[in-house]
């Protein structure tokens, strides 16, 4: 009874101990006792790139199988000699096209497909295994397959090998995070002594940022995610950060939620949007950009904070092989509403390559409750207006019983407020206007907690060179005026934030012809104010104003305008009728002015530290400032 044991333990001894089979590391300059068909596999190995593709990274040694001699439209297969399975495991690298069966590997065993593998439309391989051990003892073959032609028709394969250790599965979100989550680290000890680092509006602690993406109310939690570059000051490596708040005022930054999947052949996780399913689970859906065509990837949680994300097993949910022989280029931003009980999502783009003024917002459908099926409808919307070629960032959602439509397509941002056929899935606007005409650009749109329709965009403009780039606006709540104009006003909430006490409350200041100081100063304020122009041409504030009053930023107006650095607002004359009250966010370098009939402006501004006084002005006859309550805001960073 002894014998068994022994020998039992002593071969899973040996067994440990067996070297890897080298099945084929493909550095010779041909396939030796490989056989070859077709013309994609060339006279042998390539030595890594072959002409006209883009460079071929992550192999082993000089040399590879590279099926895109003549280009993606050769085809062909490779196949090895028979050889007998005595290893746990085969483990490969493969890259190249992603379409199974096309571009593959197979593992051939009685001359049936039992294993099979594609690349990842990437010119990077990444390695894969495979379990052999049900196949102990039995004589196999591989196989390398190239029958696809057109995009990404080809595959690369390197360093077969038959091996007993078992491959452990690379933890790429767990390498990448890491690494991000210590850049923006490095780069937030220099930054955060910068005073003109906005403290009240949502940034990250160092580096780039850009579109707002996936904001959601969602247990108890307002979500909201971002455009970032964790590793730069500006445009680039796009993942999506995220923080939380549970009163739409104070903020919590959480871990990267989103990175590049650089082994599935992505670069960037662009901008997109967040829904529950008709299951009750919670999704982001966004654009994955790669060396490819654009496709519209999704993500799941896997905690309820919502502190840890995978990407969704059937990505890529939406192809362009949906548009069937309709082409839409620069195809990306998915964001995705209900209407009618059904699930829906639009996207940006245009149909003739930024030629002759066809952006456009396309439509799909749900067809299942996983959102993981979708059917092209059409196009929702053509921009109407010639220059514009291509719409970014489409946002599609009801409000006060119409549709509003937010398109980005380079500055301004416009609106449109109108109504959908739901039977043809078209959009047809009444009214249109421009969302905010300072520095504003690719906004998002969320429910809030209590029903309201929440937006928030992108400040784009700061100065280069600081370590930082970009913030949120404050959250904007958005109705549909009497008139049919879509209206913005800050989120009340926002008086959560710093000192609810009135700083100043200043009665009046008359003005003729001249400017005179308010006694009021500070630069993370919010400022209630009352122009009355009387016979005066403008009437005024100034703010971040010098000791000296040689330097400042005016917003003026002028009766019928509204002036801030540049940007302008038209002011309607009932609007201004008793006094244009104003409400006026100051934070550090960044400003947002509000008007009582719901227009908006954010402004970067120059920033001087000690240029913190508040002046006011008249020109050309009387004017005065109705009155002023001034309050100081702080921080919304939990520490
Ligand atoms: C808009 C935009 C989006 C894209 C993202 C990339 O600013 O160009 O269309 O998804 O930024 O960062």
């Amino acid at each position: 009874m002894m014998v068994p044991v022994l020998l039992l333990a002593m071969s899973l001894a040996l067994a440990a101990d067996r070297p890897d089979v080298v099945l084929n590391d493909f550095e010779s300059p041909s396939y030796g006792t490989w056989t070859v068909t077709g013309t994609a596999f060339g006279p042998g190995p390539a030595e890594g790139a072959l002409k006209g593709q883009m460079a071929v990274g992550d192999f082993q040694g000089k040399r590879l199988v590279n099926t895109f001699f003549e280009g993606d439209d050769a085809v062909g297969t490779l196949t090895s000699p028979e050889f007998a399975i005595d290893r746990n495991f085969l483990r490969f690298l493969i890259g190249g096209g992603r379409h199974p069966g096309e571009t593959c590997m197979n593992l051939l065993v009685g001359g049936e497909v039992v294993k099979t593998a594609t690349g990842h439309a990437s010119e990077f391989l990444r390695e894969a295994s495979w379990d052999l051990s049900v196949y102990a003892g039995k004589s196999a073959r591989i196989e390398i397959v190239d029958r696809r032609k057109g995009g990404w028709g080809h595959v690369l394969v390197d360093q077969i090998a038959m091996t007993d250790t078992k491959p452990e599965p690379i933890d790429e979100r767990a390498v990448l995070l890491k690494k991000a989550e210590e850049s923006i680290k490095a780069a937030g000890e220099r930054v955060a002594k910068d005073p003109s680092r906005p403290i009240y509006h949502i940034l990250p602690p160092a580096n780039w940022l850009n579109d707002p993406n996936g904001p959601i109310y969602y247990k108890g939690y307002y979500h909201m995610f971002f455009q970032h570059n964790p590793y730069g000051e500006d445009w680039g490596n796009m993942h999506w950060a995220h923080v939380r708040s549970k009163d739409l005022a104070h903020w919590e930054r959480l871990p990267i939620a989103l990175w590049p999947s650089k082994l599935d052949g992505e670069e960037h996780v662009f901008s997109g949007s967040a829904t529950v399913n008709p299951k009750g689970d919670l999704m982001l859906f966004y654009t994955s950009i790669g060396g490819r065509l654009p496709e519209q990837w999704a993500a799941l949680p896997e905690n309820d904070d919502l502190t840890l994300w995978k990407k969704h097993p059937a990505n890529p949910i939406l192809t362009e092989t949906l548009h069937g022989d309709t082409k839409v280029h620069e195809w990306r931003d998915p964001f995705v509403f209900q209407a009618e009980g059904k699930t829906f999502m639009v996207l940006g783009g245009n149909l003739n390559e930024n030629k002759g003024g066809q952006g456009t917002v396309t439509v799909y459908r749900a067809e299942n409750d996983d959102l993981t099926k979708w059917t092209y409808l059409g196009v929702l919307f053509t921009h109407p207006d010639p220059e514009v070629k291509n719409v970014e960032c489409p946002l599609f959602f009801p409000l006060d019983g119409k549709w509003v439509l937010i398109t980005s397509q380079g500055r301004p941002v416009h609106w449109f407020v109108g109504s959908l056929d739901t039977k043809t899935m078209t959009f047809k606007p009444e009214r249109r206007g421009i969302a905010d005409a300072g520095n504003f650009y690719a906004p998002n749109v969320a429910k809030g907690a209590n029903g309201q329709t929440l937006l928030w965009g992108w400040v784009p403009d700061f100065p280069k060179g600081k370590g930082w780039n970009g913030c949120l606006t404050l959250p904007r709540v958005m109705s549909i005026t009497k008139s049919g104009n879509l209206a913005f006003a800050p989120a009340p909430e926002l008086a959560l934030i710093g000192n609810p006490e009135h700083a100043v409350m200043i009665r009046s200041v008359e003005m003729n012809d001249e400017a005179k100081n308010t006694d009021f100063s500070g630069d993370a304020t919010e400022l209630r104010v009352t122009l009355d122009l009387g016979t005066a041409k403008t009437v005024g504030l100034h703010v971040r104003q010098s000791f000296d009053g040689t330097r400042s930023i005016p917003i003026t107006f002028d009766g019928s305008t509204l002036d801030v650095q540049g940007a302008k607002l038209s002011i309607p004359a009932e609007a201004a009728k008793a006094g244009l009250e104003l409400r006026i966010f100051l934070d550090k370098s960044v400003l947002e002015v509000y008007t009582p009939n719901g227009q908006c402006l954010v402004k970067v501004m120059d920033y001087h530290p000690d240029d913190q006084k508040i002046g006011a002005f008249a020109t050309g006859g009387k004017a005065s400032i109705r009155s002023m309550d001034a309050r100081m805001l702080d921080t919304i960073w939990k520490k």
